[in-house]
């Protein structure tokens, strides 16, 4: 269990800023030794900022960075003992393989055997020793990154920070590299924090997710709990795929039996409920807690399908679309027979909604 483990290193009250542009807000941030942590975001959020901020490459406005219990938030660069991989291999081009990987043992002063050595040994690890007197051009881009990955670990790093290493790979080399990149730092057993805006990267790599969103974390957890418990709409929606719903809680009859929640809740007038398209189903028979809905357009998405379903005028207004997702499998379409056009009964699967009260500034990000 993550709570059980040494933090490794931690952000504290970390802002920064570029004249009047903030870039990050009271970042605060635990990172436990071993763990494999993805900083999750879109674009212009914050996420290269404060992995900059934590390699040392970049001063903080304000706020501190410890590293084993040690504040290094004044250490420069050199003296932190990481690896980085950037988006782009950063490769020298005029190298061979081995030349750029030599290239960060420069200062070690190891033997000419030592250095061979230790050079073959990292290439073992990324399954590359083959390529070793290559020069970058005759790499594909996923040998490329690997070799990237090889350099940044050839000095036996504490640490991995890795910035969108698989973004400039196509799909199928992407989710190799993925794959092999995960189960590398599960084999040493290295603290890694990698940056991507790819959420499904994130869910299948990621001990833990850091959502960010407009220079501030959102939430952190694990992917199965920044799912199942979005702690906000943002989370929730940037996180898969979900349907938001106007509801005046006073009048709606999908309420929720939680009495703390309920008070919470009808404090405010304006509130959001949620369901993702998975959590919800379509019924034969009319009930209670069911809705009418029209079949708008039926997608296939290889997996199964997902239907889109307009509500009409109905107490359940929808905010973030114009109609409501909801994901089947090919099996269970077929057996329901249900065909663009018709009319049929959906209804929320039992505690699979979220509630979310709208603030002003999550209506309008
Ligand atoms: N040196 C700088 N001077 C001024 N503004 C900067 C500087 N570096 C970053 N910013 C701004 O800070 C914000 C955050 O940038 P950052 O690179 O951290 O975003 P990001 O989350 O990594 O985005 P992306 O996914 O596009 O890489 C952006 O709006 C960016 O324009
Ligand atoms: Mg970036």
């Amino acid at each position: 269990m993550t709570e059980s483990k040494e933090a490794f290193l931690e952000v504290k009250h970390i802002r920064k800023t570029y004249g009047k542009f903030t870039a990050l807000e009271e970042i605060n941030l635990t990172i436990h030794k071993g763990d494999f942590v993805c900083m999750l975001g879109p674009s212009g959020c914050g996420k290269t900022t404060l992995l900059r901020i934590i390699a040392g490459l970049e001063a903080p406005t304000e706020g501190q960075v410890f590293i084993q219990g040690k504040d290094v938030t004044k250490l420069p660069p050199g003296k932190r003992n990481f690896g980085i991989v950037f988006q782009s291999y950063a490769l020298f081009p005029n190298m061979t393989v081995r030349e750029n990987i030599a290239f960060g043992l420069k200062k070690k002063k190891l033997t000419k055997k030592e250095m061979e050595e230790k050079i073959r040994n990292v290439l073992d690890q990324v399954n590359l020793a083959d390529q070793i007197d290559k020069y970058p051009a005759q790499l594909s881009g996923g040998q490329q990154q690997r070799i990237a990955l090889a350099r940044a670990l050839v000095v036996s790093p504490d640490f991995l920070l890795l910035d969108e290493p698989l973004s400039a790979l196509d799909a199928k080399v992407r989710l190799k590299v993925r794959k092999e990149i995960r189960s590398l730092q599960q084999r040493l057993g290295i603290t890694t924090i990698m940056v991507t805006h790819d959420q499904e990267e994130a869910l299948t790599m990621a001990d833990q997710i850091v959502v960010m969103n407009n220079a501030c974390i959102m939430q952190q957890g694990t992917p199965v709990e920044v799912y199942d418990q979005p702690n906000n709409p943002f989370v929730a929606d940037f996180i898969g795929s979900i349907n938001f719903f106007q509801t005046d809680i006073r009048t709606n009859a999908n309420l929720t039996t939680d009495k703390s929640l309920m008070e919470k809740l009808t404090e405010h007038q304006e509130n959001i409920k949620a369901c993702r398209p998975e959590d919800i189903e379509i019924v034969q028979k009319k009930s209670l807690n069911s809705f009418n809905v029209l079949v708008h357009d039926i997608e296939f998405h290889g997996y199964g399908y997902r239907l889109w379903l307009d509500l009409g005028e109905s107490e359940n207004a929808l905010v973030n679309n114009d109609y409501i997702s909801v994901d089947m499998s090919a099996d269970e379409l077929a057996s329901l027979g249900i065909r663009k056009g018709d009319e049929i009964s959906i209804r929320f699967k039992r505690g699979k909604l979220h509630y979310f009260h709208q603030t002003k500034k999550q209506a309008n990000a």
